[in-house]
Order: structure tokens, then sequence, then C-alpha cells
């Protein structure tokens, strides 16, 4: 598995320059997506929504369709996370990621089951395990 370093990297999206040659960072990520087995996304929720630089990495690979067909890991880790959860699975949806609802878990109160060695809380680990192994299978 291979950690992608930093969305952060990525100007913000405007389509005037979504045309080719794309800007570096922007064809590098969108090359990482595309010639991996698969993509797994664990966030936080900020402000009832998906992280902004989240959304922008996933809207820089909407013209070129690099989602497509793509597996989909989705962890919404958060205080609640339950409306960044269902926004970011109708973004997956419209850019053609395949996210089956055993792929996917949201994770209320992380900080309570999550410390600095991984998850602390039994049932969240079986859970996270469960749509890991779903997600593995689907590779
Ligand atoms: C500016 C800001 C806004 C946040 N908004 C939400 C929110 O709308 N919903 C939510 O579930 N958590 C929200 N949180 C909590 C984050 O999801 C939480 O900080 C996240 O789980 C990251 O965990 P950590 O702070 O322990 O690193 C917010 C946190 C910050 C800093």
């Amino acid at each position: 598995m291979i950690p992608y370093p930093s969305v952060a990297d990525l100007p913000h999206f405007d389509p005037d320059i979504d045309v080719l040659p794309a800007p570096t960072s922007v064809a590098h990520f969108r090359e990482q997506v595309r010639s991996a087995d698969g993509i797994l996304i664990c966030t936080p929720e900020y402000a009832m929504g998906v992280p902004g630089s989240l959304k922008n990495a996933l809207d820089w690979t909407v013209s070129t369709a690099d989602f497509r067909l793509k597996p989909v890991m989705l962890v919404t880790a958060s205080l609640s996370g339950e409306k960044a959860h269902v926004s970011l699975l109708g973004t997956l949806r419209v850019i053609e990621a395949v996210v089956p609802e055993g792929n996917t878990a949201l994770v209320r109160f992380a900080r309570t089951k999550v410390g600095a060695d991984g998850i602390t809380d039994g049932p969240t680990l079986s859970a996270i395990q469960g749509v890991l192994e779903n997600f593995l299978a689907a590779l």
C-alpha cells in the first residue's frame, strides 16, 4: 500500500487550467490514481462537509476519469462524519468509482476509538478489518 504524500500539493481546481499539459502535481496525482489497483480514503468531516483538500483532489480527476471503475474503500472517522460520508459517496458515484457498501465505514466519535498505536475500540477494529478484507478481495 502506497500512501499518497499530500493532496495539499495540488492547486485549487480551476477548469481554465484543466488542460494539457496538466500542472505537474496534478499530472502526478492522476498517474498515481490511474496506476493503483484501488484507493483507500480515510477522512474526517470539517464544518459539516468533506475537507476541501480532499474534494479538490477528486475534482481534478473528473475530466480524466481516473477513478472510473476503480475500487475504493472509504472510511470517514470523525466526531459525527455523516454529512461528509454521504457527500463523498455521492462524489465517488459521479466519478464512477466502485464503492460497494461493504467497502465503507463511518466511525463516529473517532477520538475515543483511536489512539497513538491504532484503533483501541474492539467493535470498530472488527468493523474496519471487515471492510479492509472486502476491499482487498475486490482488488
Ligand atoms: C475546523 C474544524 C471543523 C470541524 N467540523 C466537524 C464537523 O462538522 N463534523 C465532525 O464530525 N467533526 C468536525 N470536526 C472534528 C474533526 O472531524 C476531528 O478533529 C477529526 O476527527 C480529526 O481528529 P483529530 O482532531 O483528533 O486529529 C471539526 C474539526 C475542526 C478543526
